[in-house]
């Protein structure tokens, strides 16, 4: 559900607000959140709430919420879980629209009853609950610190939203060493109510808010959040915490082995348009860029530098983040060896030597940042002897305003010691990220890049092209399967689902017979494969249950009593249903197709190397399904070893454009049956040459109990 913005403005930017369990004693939470709105200097109203005091850091407190005589926009609380749902239904009551439980005990220890008491309380009353086990909300514009954390942070336009408490306290005190500004620091605790989402959504509208940092542990509601994510227009930057325990249990079927919450929500992360982060250094890193610069809208980056290592370094750093650095326009060259040494290079890096003074770095900036061919402009810098690195820093940024450019982005590294630390600050407190090592700065640079891609392709979510006929015939098919209390398909079960949604399957039939299957494989047409049918034996070819490649009758006949001994042998109470005769399709390149439906995003799309060696290989991208033909070409062509569908070693391309179609159909599939099916495989799949289209050799469907 999504919190209204009304009350979503009390919650953030409230008039009025009374801290319930507010107290006199110092060391209590309920002290020190009214001392720190008091402290911090907000200008609205504060109402100590206390059952017996009648004073409390010099404000009127009042023995409840009820007894204030004016409206309340906020209550925070700060009493003992077992009292808090008391105190909600008298804020209800009051009229009170927005609550922020500070309050632990709830479900975060199991007590999953006293958190639904206070949710349904305050639906009832209409009011948004941010918590509970929370630190607070603070808010600079607002001089507004309801929390226990012990300051506003340093000031700034970024807003930080975060699942752990602990972290909010501590990364608001990093503010002021790293110099990053954030305007609100949100804690969001277990989440009852307001969620990620709804912030979100508040902050996209919020004047104060140039991008929106998150520390993620993990979210309720997937869909809800990539929706949301979609369509916000300022960047948005997430580090996930946990990516290691998710998704062990789920390993019916190869994707399901495969799909670790760190693909399935670097996947989401992806099609939502979220900015990743890998550790926390790193997300303080992107969001000083993301917060101070503007978008990187192309991929002419320029570096200027004065040593050649860290020139080095950050042009490895450029390739690695997918911005490699091309050689500066021969103007640009020929202008810039006019102000640098013989032995300088103004190629890309721009090599100013270890003589380079202020003012070189100066000329420099402005001839090359200026020039048109420009996209964006890392500035490097060497502590030397001979020159002042906060000097070297004031003529960075007086070049760069100079310019009068606006929208290409700057950022620099100085390296070096205290001297290089207090110059970077003031170059962040005069608008231009620095980092102490060139990987860092190149890291933000690239930030700013995929903010950029993730600008353009905005909007462009897949739409579910459900077929209700589609899913009629694959639903009976399911309907039986359960019927006869099975979880997995037969293979000729799972075939047919496929086929009701257009994928490209080879022709199966079940022989229950010696007569049945030589019947059928003159029907089919020779060379045909026959697999065992039982619901009791998953791994055929363990289990001697796989023929290929019969050419005859003979074959056949031969077949039939090899593969029913053999099975009956590895595993005699099998209920072996019988045996299937397909269609043995000509050899083509391995890939696989699957699906899981994840806890958090429900169902998502597997694409990767297949055959036998997928899950050694483990060369696979994923999707949240459903996605469109655009999205599944660029999982065909982001595998690491693409290079084998493109045709490598002389060998003709594969045709991409149908696997592409295929990846699109099956995502709709999995979509459209996301309430009966867990897992699926189609593995292998054979990928012919251009033209020449795809074949799925092998249909694997697990259902949800
Ligand atoms: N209305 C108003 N005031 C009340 C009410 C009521 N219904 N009931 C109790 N109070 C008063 C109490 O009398 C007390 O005031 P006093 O000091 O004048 O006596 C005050 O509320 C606080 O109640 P206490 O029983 O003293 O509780 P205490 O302050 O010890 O703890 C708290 C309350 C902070 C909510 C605690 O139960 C708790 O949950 N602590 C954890 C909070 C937390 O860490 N949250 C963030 C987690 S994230 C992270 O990791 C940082």
């Amino acid at each position: 559900m999504m919190s209204d913005k009304v009350a979503l403005d009390k919650l953030l930017k409230p008039k009025s607000v009374a801290v319930v369990g507010a107290s006199s004693q110092p060391g209590k939470i309920g002290h020190t959140i009214v001392n720190n709105i008091i402290k911090d200097g907000y200008q609205g109203k504060i109402y100590p709430i206390n059952p017996t005091a009648t004073e409390i850091l010099g404000l009127r407190a009042y023995a409840s919420v009820g007894d204030v005589p004016d409206a309340i926009d906020l209550a925070v609380i700060t009493v003992p879980a077992r009292f808090v749902a008391g105190v909600v239904e008298e804020c209800g009551r009051k009229g009170i629209r927005a609550l922020s439980v500070i309050s632990s005990g709830f479900s975060e220890i199991g007590r999953h009853d006293l958190e639904e008491e206070i949710l349904s309380l305050a639906r009832r009353y209409g009011m948004c609950l941010l918590g509970p086990n929370i630190v607070g909300t603070l808010s600079s514009s607002d001089k507004l610190n309801a929390s226990f954390a012990p300051f506003l942070p340093y000031p700034g336009k970024a807003a930080f939203l975060t699942q752990s408490g602990a972290l909010l306290i501590a990364i608001d005190a990093m503010t002021y060493t790293r110099k990053i500004g954030f305007n609100r620091m949100i804690s969001i605790g277990n989440m009852a109510d307001v969620d990620f989402a709804d912030l979100i959504t508040w902050l996209d509208q919020d004047e104060d808010t140039s991008c929106v940092c998150l520390y993620i542990e993990g979210l309720k509601d997937g869909r809800k959040f990539m929706e949301v994510c979609r369509n916000t227009n300022k960047p948005i930057i997430a580090l996930k915490a946990g990516i290691s325990a998710h998704g062990a249990a789920a390993a019916a079927s190869h994707t399901g082995s495969l799909a670790g919450a760190a693909m399935v929500y670097n996947a989401a992360f992806r099609q939502a348009g979220v900015i990743q982060a890998s550790d926390l250094s790193n997300l303080l890193d992107r969001t000083l860029a993301l917060s101070l610069q503007p978008p990187l809208q192309g991929e002419n980056l320029l570096v200027i530098t004065n040593g050649g290592g860290i020139g080095v370094l950050a042009t490895d750093a450029a390739e690695r983040y997918g911005i490699p650095l091309h050689f500066a326009p021969a103007d640009v060259q020929e202008e810039l060896k006019k102000h640098m040494p013989e032995f300088g290079s103004a190629k890309n890096p721009i090599d100013l030597t270890g003589m380079a003074s202020k003012e070189w770095y100066y000329q420099a900036i402005q001839l090359a940042y200026a020039h048109p061919w420009t996209h964006g402009l890392v500035v490097l810098y060497c502590e030397t002897a001979m020159t002042n690195p906060l000097e070297i820093a004031q003529s960075v940024k007086q070049a760069v305003d100079e310019t009068g450019i606006r929208n290409r982005p700057v950022v620099v590294s100085m390296v070096g010691g205290p001297r290089c630390e207090q110059a970077m600050q003031w170059l962040v407190e005069n608008g231009i990220p620095a980092y102490p090592a060139p990987d860092q700065a190149m890291n933000a640079m690239a930030a700013l890049r995929e903010y950029d891609l993730i600008r353009s392709r905005k909007n462009t979510a897949a739409t579910n092209g459900c077929s209700s006929h589609s899913a009629e015939i694959a639903r009976q098919i399911i309907a039986r399967a359960r019927a006869d209390n099975r979880l997995a398909l037969t293979e000729i079960e799972a075939t047919k689902v496929f086929a009701a949604y257009g994928l490209p399957v080879t022709e199966i039939s079940l022989a229950r017979s010696e007569e049945e299957a030589v019947a059928l494989a003159n029907q089919t047409g020779y060379p045909v494969v026959m697999k065992v049918v039982s619901p009791d034996i998953i791994h055929k070819s363990d289990a001697g249950g796989v023929k290929v490649n019969i050419k005859d009758e003979s074959g056949v006949r031969a077949a039939y009593r090899i593969i029913l001994d053999s099975c009956q042998a590895y595993k005699p109470e099998a209920d072996i249903r019988g045996i299937a005769v397909q269609e043995m399709a000509p050899l083509g390149t391995e890939v696989i197709v699957g699906s899981i439906n994840d806890p958090t995003f429900g169902p998502t799309i597997m694409f990767g190397l297949g055959g036998i060696f997928v899950e050694v290989l483990k060369d696979v991208t994923f999707r949240v399904a459903p996605v469109n033909e655009d999205q599944a070409m660029q999982m065909v062509n982001e595998i690491r070893n693409v290079a084998i569908l493109a045709g490598a070693r002389g060998e003709a391309p594969r045709d991409r454009e149908a696997l592409a179609h295929l990846i699109c159909q099956y995502a709709t599939m999995v979509y459209d049956l996301r309430d009966e099916i867990a897992e699926t495989d189609a593995n292998p799949i054979l990928v012919y040459e251009e033209g020449k289209g795809v074949k799925v050799v092998d249909a694997r469907v697990i259902l949800i109990e």
